[in-house]
């Protein structure tokens, strides 16, 4: 990993991946609230880095709540249970005799399907395994700039479907799932539904451009046929998730990982059946992707 310029962060200390995609935050207490500087520091450094783990941060439920709202208000997270009395908090447990395919093996922006998806998902360990159940993710940014000018024209002013119907939907994975899962899924025709969002978004904060596409939730491109669309999307996820664009996390016990979700996807690796993995997930609101 690089050293940040000091000079860029006056209280935290910023250790990027050689890339610049992904960095790892130390100097701060997550537990207790931000000094506005600390917190605009937190801020600067996931907008440049878009996935920030910081270590050592054994926060409590109320405590990782307390921490999300700084970042934002509360993002909506359908068709999963909530922890008891944290409405705002998904927990993704997987005992060490489950069977069922580990929650998030598939690569993903969270809740695409939403008129307005989360912006940012903060997710802090519990119990780590000791081998596999590393999360992988994919700098959408980068891929884009990476694409040929004629390839980014064609792609510009498109429109992407996006649905959860593939995932949560009547007859998604989840419905025709037989391994019984500790985690509890709501499968409803509420999933079925789709939406569309621009293929291409700009971020907010950086201005940077992303693809934005993934194969769980985005299932066409408007105004293609289905085979069009097919090697369209086919051609995109393969390219956005080469190694060259990948960052992938290692995790520790008490870490909180935060990430965003306008200009990357991931994907959880299993690996690690015969051990237990237990993760605390919120998410922060975000807005209409343009
Ligand atoms: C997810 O939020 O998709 C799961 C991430 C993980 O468990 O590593």
């Amino acid at each position: 990993m690089l050293a940040e310029a000091a000079r860029d962060y006056r209280i935290i200390s910023v250790r990027p991946e050689p890339s610049g995609f992904g960095a790892e935050i130390t100097g701060v207490d997550l537990a207790r609230p931000l000094a506005p500087e600390a917190l605009a520091e937190v801020k600067a450094a996931w907008a440049r880095h878009a996935v920030v783990a910081f270590p050592d941060q054994p926060l409590t439920l109320d405590e990782l709540e307390a921490f999300t709202q700084q970042i934002g208000p509360f993002g909506e997270d359908p068709f999963i249970k909530p922890m008891p009395g944290h409405p705002n908090v998904l927990e993704l447990r997987r005992e060490p005799d489950e069977k069922a395919t580990n929650f998030g093996a598939g690569w993903h922006s969270d809740w695409s399907f939403q008129p307005e998806p989360p912006a940012a998902t903060i997710l802090r360990s519990e119990v780590v395994p000791p081998v596999g159940g590393d999360t992988l993710f994919c700098d959408a940014a980068r891929a884009w700039e990476a694409l040929s000018p004629t390839m980014q024209r064609m792609l510009e002013g498109l429109r992407a479907v996006h649905s959860a119907t593939r995932a949560y939907g009547t007859r998604g994975v989840f419905a025709r799932e037989t391994e019984k899962r500790t985690m509890e899924i709501i499968v409803s025709p509420d999933a079925d539904r789709s939406l569309t969002h621009p293929l291409v978004r700009t971020h907010p904060v950086t201005g940077r451009r992303a693809l934005y596409v993934s194969p769980v939730y985005t299932t066409g491109v408007e105004g293609l046929t289905v085979e069009e669309s097919q090697a369209l999307l086919g051609f995109l996820f393969k390219h956005m998730t080469q190694d060259a664009f990948v960052y992938r996390h290692r995790w520790r016990a008490g870490m909180v990982l935060m990430w965003d979700n306008r200009c990357t996807a991931h994907f959880a690796e299993g690996g690690y059946d015969g051990h237990l993995r237990v993760m605390h997930r919120t998410t922060v609101a975000g807005e209409r992707p343009v």
